[in-house]
């Protein structure tokens, strides 16, 4: 295992290093991810390079054996370059030009930053590749955070407009595809495409699609451009990874894509940020790095863990004593193979005064320092070494096309891709089960069960292979509004629904629920009655069997929740937002069916099991104690298997 910390000696007196890594080495850290943010320390002016600084980091690095993380610092362009090439600065959808200051306001498709940057990243690539301290690199920081997924300059419209051409070839097949005999959008030329800033009510759906899809290719293009630079110098001596953040699913962004050309992927894990009174469910944040690990099926890095509260204006939830490393531990049983601590101080200076790190800005050993010290001691007492031994029998399954198609038409005020994610994933994480998080092409074939949230946008092609993974005897569930849409985000017209027909359903109606808005729903075989909310399809079984109906005067009728045998497997359509003792009821139905691995745990209490270990959670503030075992209030442990 490698723990490390995220260190900014540039922010500090540079008679302090000395001191800061010895500590970081007592407190049992073997590495440091520097530089992501110090373009001008490199370049102070066009072609004048100094590598001074960062060298004697280097070299103090190597005296107290603390491995390095060098960062390419092109998230933070210096104000030379902002001056001189305005044109690489980024525009928001109102065609404001985003100023020097704050970070990542720079253009991805802007020729002159790709250029400033290539060259930046080269002369780094030429003069570290050799040096051994240095064990990889993350490339630029955090792509797409913050909203800098998307540019609505001069340079991106035109992009937008080649990007369609290409994909097109004839205009006419572009007006067809959107259907732009709607509105009298029809287009004579690619040149007379707008890019989707505001306008009057909304844009042509399959357009907004194409733009996104533009926006996470010209992300993708981007960071390509900065790998090949690095591994054209750096060969198999130093890893390449980029540092995904938080709030996956609501950008513009193609992540396996990206990944496939990393070496390792990271991520940055804050189960609380500014603002939030409370930090995120656990499964909230198990999704997440479920589907950092599902990218390339291998183990990943944490490269930021939350240590302290953090916040630029507002500041977030404190952890509680022991919380955040427990946190820790969650990111490691679900395959992070290396964790930095960010950061390594509070700053004194600067946009991130309240980000708190191990020490404060008192810089004395307090209670973080100690908790990291006993996280360290206890994964290494533990013996625990990680492997990519994580087989899951679960997949939840994602298609970005799809994601997008929903957030350019929501339909309820209360939808959430990534709240119906985890209204799926929930039940099994309670039960311990273990879950991949998958991109839509991957194989479905090594899974047992298929969860299949809000398939608004159902590609053929996905059909098909859910299909045959259904016939085969794999159990699917899908949520509601499925199969609606074609790969252009347009519906379907007079032709099957795929997913009705894997379903045995109909969807007869469907209804938008509001705010504060909820309707019951009724188990079949008991008569219970449970709640639902955000949205509701009204269905009817063709071969499926009712499991929950709706429970009100006009729509009884009418199933919410179905179950259908297709082929030698079972396919579960839950039409409705239904409260989580429903989608549990369903969980522990199809695990028992299918024997799939599982554990009972008292609420809160979270075991994933690996190897010969189990990694044992108290997410909850109070202690809790069943079978042998006695958790304090957010207690972790690694104990041999349970
Ligand atoms: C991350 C980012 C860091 C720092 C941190 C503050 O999203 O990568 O640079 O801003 O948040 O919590
Ligand atoms: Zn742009």
């Amino acid at each position: 295992m490698h723990f490390g910390t995220d260190y900014y000696p540039e922010q500090w007196d540079a008679n302090l290093i000395d001191s800061d890594m010895k500590w970081m080495k007592e407190l049992g850290l073997n590495v440091v991810r520097i530089a992501e943010f110090a373009w001008h320390i490199f370049e102070e002016e066009e072609r004048k390079y100094s590598f001074d600084f960062f060298d004697n980091v280097i070299r103090k690095a190597k005296e107290h054996d603390l491995k390095v993380i060098l960062g390419t610092p092109t998230a933070t362009m210096p104000a030379w370059v902002a001056l001189k090439y305005p044109e690489v600065l980024s525009e928001d959808e109102n065609g404001r030009k985003r100023v020097f200051g704050g970070r990542r306001q720079y253009c991805f498709n802007s020729q002159k930053y790709i250029e400033l940057s290539s060259k930046i990243v080269e002369i780094l690539a030429k003069h570290y590749s050799k040096e051994e301290q240095v064990t990889g690199w993350q490339i630029d920081n955090e792509f797409g955070h913050e909203g800098s997924d998307m540019c609505f300059c001069p340079i991106c419209h035109r992009g937008f407009q080649d990007f369609l051409k290409c994909q097109y070839k004839d205009i006419s097949v572009l007006n067809r595809t959107y259907g732009t005999a709607f509105w009298s959008q029809t287009y004579n030329s690619f040149c007379e495409i707008p890019i989707p800033k505001p306008t009057i009510t909304t844009h042509n759906p399959s357009l907004m699609l194409d733009f996104y899809r533009f926006r996470a290719s010209s992300i993708s293009n981007y960071a390509k451009m900065q790998i090949d630079i690095l591994k054209k110098y750096v060969g198999e001596r130093q890893f390449i990874t980029h540092n995904f953040s938080g709030g996956l699913f609501d950008k513009a962004m193609d992540f396996k894509n990206i990944g496939k050309s990393l070496d390792i992927v990271s991520y940055d894990n804050y189960p609380v940020w500014g603002g939030l009174k409370e930090p995120v469910p656990p499964y909230s944040t198990a999704l997440y790095l479920d589907m950092m690990r599902s990218i390339k099926q291998k183990n990943f890095c944490v490269m930021e863990q939350l240590i302290g509260a953090q916040g630029h204006q507002i500041i977030g939830y404190l952890p509680r004593p022991g919380q955040a490393t427990m946190w820790t531990l969650q990111s490691i049983a679900h395959g992070a193979e290396s964790i930095l601590f960010f950061r390594e101080r509070a700053a004194c200076k600067g946009a991130e005064q309240f980000c708190y790190g191990i020490l404060d800005h008192g810089n004395k050993p307090g209670r973080k320092y100690y908790e990291v010290k006993k996280f360290i001691e206890h994964v290494h007492n533990s013996g625990f070494e990680p492997t990519d031994d994580i087989n899951s029998e679960i997949a939840l399954v994602y298609d970005m096309d799809n994601i997008w198609s929903w957030k350019i038409q929501p339909q309820s005020r209360l939808f959430d891709f990534t709240k119906e994610a985890e209204r799926l994933y929930a039940p099994f994480f309670r039960l311990n089960s273990k879950v991949d998080v998958v991109s839509s092409d991957v194989d479905f074939s090594k899974y047992k069960l298929l969860l299949i949230p809000v398939l608004m946008l159902a590609k053929n092609e996905i059909s098909d292979r859910i299909e045959a993974f259904a016939r085969n005897g794999g159990t699917v569930v899908f949520s509601f509004r499925a199969g609606i849409k074609d790969i252009n985000n347009n519906i379907l017209f007079n032709s099957e629904n795929r997913v009705e027909s894997i379903a045995g359903i109909k969807i007869i109606d469907f209804e938008s629920l509001h705010e504060g808005q909820s309707v019951e729903i009724k188990d079949v075989n008991s008569n219970l009655i449970f709640s639902s909310t955000v949205w509701r399809d009204l269905l009817e079984c063709t071969t499926a069997q009712p499991i929950f109906s709706y429970n009100d005067d006009f729509y009884a009728k009418y199933a919410a929740i179905t179950k259908n045998k297709y082929g030698n497997g079972i396919v579960y359509y839950v039409g409705t937002g239904a409260e989580s003792a429903v989608v549990d009821k369903i969980a522990r139905e199809i695990i028992l069916k299918n024997n799939i691995a599982y554990l009972s745990t008292p609420n809160g209490v979270e075991i994933y099991s690996r190897g010969e270990k189990s990694f044992i959670m108290n997410h909850t503030p109070d202690p809790i104690s069943f079978r042998e075992i006695k958790l304090a209030p957010f207690e972790y442990k690694i104990t041999n298997i349970i």
